[in-house]
């Protein structure tokens, strides 16, 4: 298990005050990091990191929204100020979706998306590779993607378009990051139960959707652990710019 250890590390985790985020921030400190918990509502991250300390381990609470540089740059600094360096791991993970044709959807729905699934990422992939560069640290970012980033799906064109872009802008990241020591990847998960698509997946389309997924069932937030520790350790020391799905075989349903 030394291999996976994440003893001596700290992790910044964003969208940690729910669903996804939540999970891997346990997950993260179960494994010996000190997390920084990141979202936009305080009392939820209070509550994380309350559950974490009290299994032992140790978390930081701050709040951060994506689409804002201003707070990007302000967490980073809180960060350096409270943990005296940058995170050795970043879990870029925050993201949400508006449905709706493409053709109905507005501007705002659009950038909304974007700005916050796909922009956000490269905002805090870039304040958080400057950080790691500037103190020598040789770190780990974890991009969460998503397996609508190699298909379709009907009424979610901005959300598909932006975890794609997520998908190759790891790749970038990785390519530039290689000279600092910087491995960057990213986890393309399948459908797992969340305030994301909780009402969709309890619908009549979303159990018509678990018999296309070739396992027949939607994921379990721990079936992420492995992909999520691998990336993270010294067990992926030789892995970057590579997208794992954990999906049941979804990608693999037949035309
Ligand atoms: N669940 C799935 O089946 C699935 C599948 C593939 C990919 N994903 C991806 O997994 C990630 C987590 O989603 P989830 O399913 O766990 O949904 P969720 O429970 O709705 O969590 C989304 C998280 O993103 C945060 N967030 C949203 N806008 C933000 C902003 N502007 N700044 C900072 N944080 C923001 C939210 O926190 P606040 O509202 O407190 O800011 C929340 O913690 C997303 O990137 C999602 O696209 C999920």
């Amino acid at each position: 298990m030394s291999l996976f250890s994440l003893a001596n590390k700290t992790a910044l985790v964003t969208g940690a005050s729910s669903g996804l985020g939540r999970h891997f921030a346990q997950v993260l400190a179960d494994a010996g990091a000190t997390v920084v918990v990141a979202a936009r509502r305080m009392d939820r991250l209070e509550e994380v990191a309350a559950e974490i300390s009290k299994r032992g381990g140790k978390a930081l609470p701050i709040e951060l929204d994506v689409t804002s540089d201003a707070s990007v740059t302000g967490a980073f600094s809180e960060i350096k100020e409270a943990l005296g360096r940058p995170c050795d791991i970043i879990i870029n993970n925050s993201g949400m979706s508006r449905e709706g044709w493409y053709r109905e959807q507005s501007e705002d729905d659009w950038n909304a998306v974007i700005d916050t699934n796909l922009t956000g990422v490269w905002r805090v992939g870039k304040h958080g590779t400057n950080a790691m560069i500037e103190a020598g640290v040789k770190g780990a970012i974890v991009n969460i993607a998503s397996i609508t980033a190699h298909r379709t799906q009907l009424m979610t064109a901005a959300y598909c378009v932006s975890k794609a872009g997520v998908d190759h802008l790891t790749r970038h990241m990785a390519l530039e990051g290689a000279r600092y020591g910087i491995r960057v990847n990213a986890i393309s998960p399948g459908y797992y139960k969340t305030a994301i698509n909780d009402d969709y997946l309890d619908s009549e389309a979303g159990e018509a959707m678990r018999k296309r997924v070739a396992m027949r069932r939607f994921g379990e937030y721990r079936e992420l652990d492995g992909a999520l520790l691998l990336l993270t350790s010294e067990a992926g020391s030789y892995m970057t710019g590579s997208t794992i799905v954990v999906d049941g075989g979804h990608l693999l349903a037949p035309l």
